[in-house]
């Protein structure tokens, strides 16, 4: 009697423990997010946040996809093709890899204009580009826009400057954009565009350039990469990059399980395997763990679930 006693006590006490467990869990996640960052941080030891979701191109892990990307990039604009375009699924890494390809460009000969918000009039578009290649004084007709952007293009061209404009989220271009666009890229010599533009974007800028009224600017597409999820081993080797990057020195591990894990729950969206991280990274903290387990991990994608659902 006693012991079915003590035993009911015990599984009470268990279910308790549980509970109390479960409401500590979420009242960390329902601190401030940079409080609790900060615990794990020094926890761990790290210098910085190794899973930060801002585009930060010092944490490019070059994953044979990432690495033909940019190869790609490289090429369009060495060779001069006029249009290249980037296509990948949101949180692959375009973002990211698109600020190192233009740390990595020369300064002494090349001029870029990066247009991160493409949602814009024409007469906006010409401004922002100008704006961006360093000019202060704007004109304010759309005509008389076309004429600047012409003037100053020229103007750098025979200083032996070699130009590229790149447009990130590029599926969200408005046709006449794409056409204005289109009419700044017929600046060529007989050999060679003058200007070379990278059209960045999520799947459905193929969507939006397979329409039939922009077939003429379909065709002056010479170079096209897609940019692939990471494969299983890529996932691995990405999460090691970035403990390391952050300055980890070898704590916490990761078990094999607990990769898979973030692997699949992923589908290898560097994004997404970020986020896994931080939120596994937080659970074996709180466990005050030096190995993320697969537990963690499966938290961290019901914690993910729960919020995007
Ligand atoms: N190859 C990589 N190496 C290191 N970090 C990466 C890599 N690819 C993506 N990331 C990280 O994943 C997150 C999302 O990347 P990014 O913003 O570049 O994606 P995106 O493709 O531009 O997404 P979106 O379609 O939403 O604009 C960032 O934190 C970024 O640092
Ligand atoms: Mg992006």
């Amino acid at each position: 009697m006693n012991g079915g006693a003590c035993g009911g006590v015990k599984r009470f006490s268990i279910v308790r423990h549980r509970a109390a467990g479960l409401r500590n869990w979420r009242a960390f996640l329902t601190r401030r997010a940079s409080v609790v960052a900060r615990m794990y941080q020094s926890f761990y030891g790290f210098r910085e946040m190794p899973f930060n979701i801002t585009p930060d191109p010092r944490f490019l892990y070059l994953s044979p996809t990432h690495q033909e990307a940019l190869q790609h990039l490289k090429y369009g604009v060495r060779e001069k093709k006029g249009f290249i375009v980037l296509v990948g699924e949101v949180g692959c890494g375009k973002t990211t890899l698109c600020r190192r390809f233009l740390n990595e460009l020369d300064p002494d000969h090349f001029d870029s204009a990066l247009i991160l918000n493409p949602r814009v009039s024409e007469t906006q578009m010409l401004k922002a580009i100008l704006t961006e290649l360093g000019e202060t004084k704007l004109a304010r007709s759309q005509n008389d826009l076309v004429a600047q952007m012409n003037t100053v293009l020229l103007e750098r061209i025979h200083r032996g400057r070699d130009i590229v404009l790149i447009i990130d989220e590029a599926q969200n271009l408005k046709f006449e954009v794409l056409e204005q666009i289109r009419l700044l890229s017929n600046l060529e010599t007989d050999k060679q565009k003058l200007l070379q533009i990278v059209l960045m974007g999520q799947p459905e800028l193929k969507d939006v350039l397979a329409q039939d009224e922009l077939r003429q600017l379909r065709q002056r597409i010479l170079v096209h990469y897609d940019l692939r999820p990471l494969a299983a081993s890529d996932t691995e080797h990405y999460i090691q990059h970035r403990l390391t990057l952050a300055g980890g020195d070898g704590r916490p591990t990761f078990t094999r399980w607990a990769l898979k894990a973030i692997h699949r729950g992923s589908g290898g969206i560097p994004r997404v395997v970020n986020n896994l991280c931080d939120k596994a990274l937080l659970s074996a903290f709180i466990r005050e763990s030096d190995e993320v387990s697969y537990w963690d991990v499966r938290r961290a994608i019901r914690d993910m679930t729960n919020l995007t659902v």
